[in-house]
């Protein structure tokens, strides 16, 4: 075992390189345990916020198989990571198709895995796909660029009651009836083109007086298209259903997730794995000290399950 002390210390993994600061970073070191020559799977490599922090933390570490489905994210990479490009071993697609990476990696059991949900900062705030409601762009969603869906087909396509049901399930949102049929109202004048027309048209759905302070009527509606584009909960079921045949006894996986949706997700699989032994029987938060110098992790919950070394794998 690797005996580096890494109890968090922001000012210590604040230059990571990456251009996205990554959300717990110490909690993830911490608890992931690495190991002396050990291999890793960073499923949702982003701006390689958490890889880089490991290798910083632990040079020791043979090498980080790092997947995005976003063919963008992982094309920056290639400016940042250095002087760990021969480390980071770089793979551009689902995290559900880990199996397939780990085969052409020639090994089929990695020492950990960090799964690090939804998206990056980048997505909101360069990708110009329509993530954010804060900017005018076309309604497109999609992480991955060659999946079937986007955005603008389900506001303008999907029949009111999908639609409604999109909204209600994925976002939570409890004025989703009255958000479909005016969506599907106003569809019927023009088509809903870019980000900006949707946002402004529910911040006008959802009366003055239920508009919080803090956060934009049409957060959840966006957060269940996203959700819903992007097939997000399938895509974390399964990789949950099948990661723990890949890792080695005693190595840990560890979850971040945004949202309530992700996170029961997380707990239900964990529960009823009998692969794994839960190490958090109740998430991890981030500090207050993290949620001020970085605002985007306030709502990061971490979960984090272990391989038990009795389990006997028919791999
Ligand atoms: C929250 S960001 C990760 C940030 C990263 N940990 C960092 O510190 O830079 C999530 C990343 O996962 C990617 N992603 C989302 N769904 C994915 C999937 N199904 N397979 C692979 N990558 C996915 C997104 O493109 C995004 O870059």
């Amino acid at each position: 075992m690797i005996t580096t002390a890494v109890s968090y210390q922001n000012s210590a993994l604040q230059h990571t390189n990456s251009p996205h600061e990554p959300v717990m970073p110490g909690e993830i070191l911490d608890y992931l345990k690495p190991v002396r020559d050990g291999i890793y799977v960073d499923a949702t490599f982003g701006m390689g916020g958490h890889t880089l922090a490991l290798l910083k933390a632990y040079p020791d570490i043979r090498r980080v198989i790092a997947i995005d489905w976003d063919e963008s994210s992982i094309l920056r990479a290639k400016e940042f990571i250095h002087p760990f490009s021969e480390k980071i071993h770089l793979y551009n697609g689902n995290f559900t198709e880990l199996p397939v990476f780990l085969e052409q990696e020639g090994i089929n059991k990695v020492d950990g895995i960090i799964l690090d949900l939804g998206i990056s900062s980048y997505h909101f705030e360069e990708s110009g796909r329509g993530f954010s409601f804060k900017r005018d762009e076309p309604l497109d969603m999609r992480i991955n660029s060659s999946g079937r869906n986007n955005a603008y087909d389900i506001v303008n396509f999907l029949n009111e009651d999908k639609l409604e049901e999109i909204i209600r399930l994925y976002g939570e949102e409890s004025w989703s009836k009255k958000i479909a049929k005016v969506i599907v109202e106003k569809r019927r004048e023009h088509k809903i083109q870019t980000s900006k027309e949707l946002a402004d048209l529910i911040f006008k759905i959802i009366p003055r007086k239920f508009h919080s302070q803090h956060i934009h009527p049409a957060t959840k509606t966006f957060q269940a298209l996203r959700i819903a584009v992007n097939s997000e909960l399938d895509n974390i079921n399964h990789a949950l259903a099948i990661y723990p045949d890949y890792l080695n006894d005693n190595a840990r996986i560890c979850v971040i997730s945004f949202h309530s949706l992700e996170d029961r997700i997380v707990k239900d699989r964990f529960r009823s794995d009998d692969r794994l032994k839960i190490i958090t029987k109740k998430p991890l938060t981030p500090s207050q000290e993290e949620i001020q110098i970085n605002p985007r992790a306030r709502s990061a919950k971490l979960r984090v399950a272990e391989k038990k070394e009795e389990y006997l794998n028919v791999l």
